[in-house]
This record gives C-alpha cells, sequence and structure tokens, in this order.
C-alpha cells in the first residue's frame, strides 16, 4: 500500500459516564497521568509517523479541544477539525472524516484510549496488509465492558458490543486500521439499542467480507472512559513520558 496513513482521533460524546467531572469540560481534557487525556493518542499516532489527524468533537466542547491543541503544532502533528452536532456514536463520526481521508488509508484512534505500545509495528502491519482493516486486541479481565470477538480458531468470526457473556477474553482496543470501504459500510449501518452506530458494527462488516486481520497489544491498555477505567489509566499512566513531548513543566 503506497498511501501514507492519516489519522483520526474521535474526542465526541457526552461524557456521561464520568459526570460530573465533565459537567463543564470534554471528558478528553481530563488529566491521565501527566497529560490531557487527548495527548495520548495524539502523540502515539505522532510517533508512528503519522501527522495528519482529524479531531471529531461536540460543538460545546470545540473551543476548548481547539483552545488545547491549536494547529497541532506543539505535538509535531497537524490537526483537523470535524464537528459531530449528534453523540450518534463512533462509526458516525469517523463517517464525518470522509473527506479529510480522500484516497488515503486511515487509523482511527478513541480519545479515551492510553497504551503502552508503540502503534508504528502495527501501522506497518496494516500497510503489508491488502487493504481491509486491522484491529488490536488486548486481554482483559473483564470483556463484558467492550467490543469482544468471537473466535474459531484463530479466526475472528464476530464482533460482539459489550456481552453480557463474553464468547472470549479478549477486548477490542479503540485503534482501527482501515480502507476507504469503510465510508461504505458506515452508510449501511443501523443504530443499535442504545441509537448509536457501532464501531464494532463496522468491524462485522469487515470481518462478513473476510478483509478483517488482527494484532494483539503486548503492553498495559486502558479506556478511561469510566470512572473505574479513568482511574486505572491515570494509575497505568502515571510515569508515562513522551519522547516527543518530554515535559510536564511549560514549554
Ligand atoms: C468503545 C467501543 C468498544 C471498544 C472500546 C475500547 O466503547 O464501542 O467496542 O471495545 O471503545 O475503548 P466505549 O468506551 O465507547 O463504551
Amino acid at each position: 500500500m503506497s498511501k501514507p496513513l492519516k489519522g483520526v482521533v474521535l474526542a465526541g460524546g457526552t461524557g456521561s459516564r464520568l459526570y460530573p467531572l465533565t459537567k463543564v469540560t470534554n471528558k478528553h481534557l481530563l488529566p491521565v497521568g501527566r497529560y490531557p487525556m487527548i495527548f495520548h493518542p495524539l502523540l502515539r499516532l505522532q510517533e508512528a509517523g503519522v501527522t495528519q489527524i482529524a479531531i471529531v468533537t461536540s460543538p460545546e466542547h470545540m473551543g476548548d479541544v481547539v483552545n488545547l491543541l491549536g494547529s497541532g503544532r506543539e505535538l509535531g502533528v497537524d490537526l483537523t477539525y470535524r464537528v459531530q452536532d449528534q453523540p450518534l456514536g463512533i462509526a458516525q463520526a469517523l463517517g464525518l472524516c470522509e473527506n479529510f481521508a480522500g484516497n488515503n488509508p486511515l487509523v482511527t484512534v478513541l480519545g479515551d484510549n492510553i497504551l503502552e505500545d508503540s502503534l508504528a509495528p502495527q501501522a506497518e502491519a496494516y500497510h503489508k496488509q491488502d487493504g481491509g482493516a486491522r484491529i488490536l486486541l488486548k486481554k482483559v479481565p473483564d470483556p463484558e465492558r467492550y467490543g469482544v470477538p468471537r473466535m474459531e480458531g484463530d479466526q475472528i468470526v464476530e464482533i460482539i458490543e459489550k456481552p453480557a457473556d463474553p464468547p472470549s477474553s479478549f477486548a477490542v482496543t479503540g485503534i482501527y486500521f482501515y480502507d476507504t470501504q469503510v465510508f461504505d459500510f458506515i452508510r449501511q449501518l443501523s443504530p443499535s439499542r442504545r441509537g448509536e452506530f457501532e464501531v464494532s458494527d463496522v468491524n462485522s462488516c469487515y470481518v462478513r467480507n473476510s478483509r478483517l486481520t488482527y494484532g494483539t497489544l503486548d503492553g498495559w491498555w486502558g479506556d478511561a472512559g469510566t470512572i473505574q477505567g479513568w482511574h486505572e489509566a491515570n494509575a497505568l499512566a502515571r510515569n508515562l513520558v513522551y519522547e516527543s513531548y518530554p515535559s510536564g513543566e511549560r514549554r
């Protein structure tokens, strides 16, 4: 694959699971370790050489997000912003980035995902495959909190969003590599029972078309979108320092 990956960081939603921490601010601006939460996905993308990045957030918080990140220069990235008017889910937010993507493949990272591993090897693995999608799994003690793959042998045959009875002990992390077909799949989706367009349904479209591969994360990973997850992510990221943005002090 010749075209470079572009990045998307999804930072919409209402943050209701973190209320009242999110009463006057966006979840993705809360601290995780030494940084505002959204720095983590942005700096992981930057380290992997993905510098053209679209950020999707809600109208209420766009001003604060732009105040924090601006053009992205301080983080070594080139930012584009998209407004998600209604909290209709991750897949709908990603659908707003079709023009931004153009003909390039995308790596999409949820703004509340914090990870120890570099994304560079995963980006390289995706470049070597012939289009389609690649997701990243992490073994967790509580898969019912996440999207969960059902496996047959080493093949993913289905992805189920927050199953009461998880079919495996893997979480689908919020890091997804997609080709431009993702936008056709998003157009075909119907809202789930919680009224959102689910990223797990997008991934299931790729499964049905036999175009989904996966990798696993070796290091720790956290989703800071709930109180429990936010505390866990803060503990994990406590000593994390990005070489490309090393200091907690004013630069
Ligand atoms: C979202 C996705 C879920 C995924 C998780 C990873 O869940 O819907 O499939 O496993 O992110 O962070 P949410 O955190 O929005 O509940």
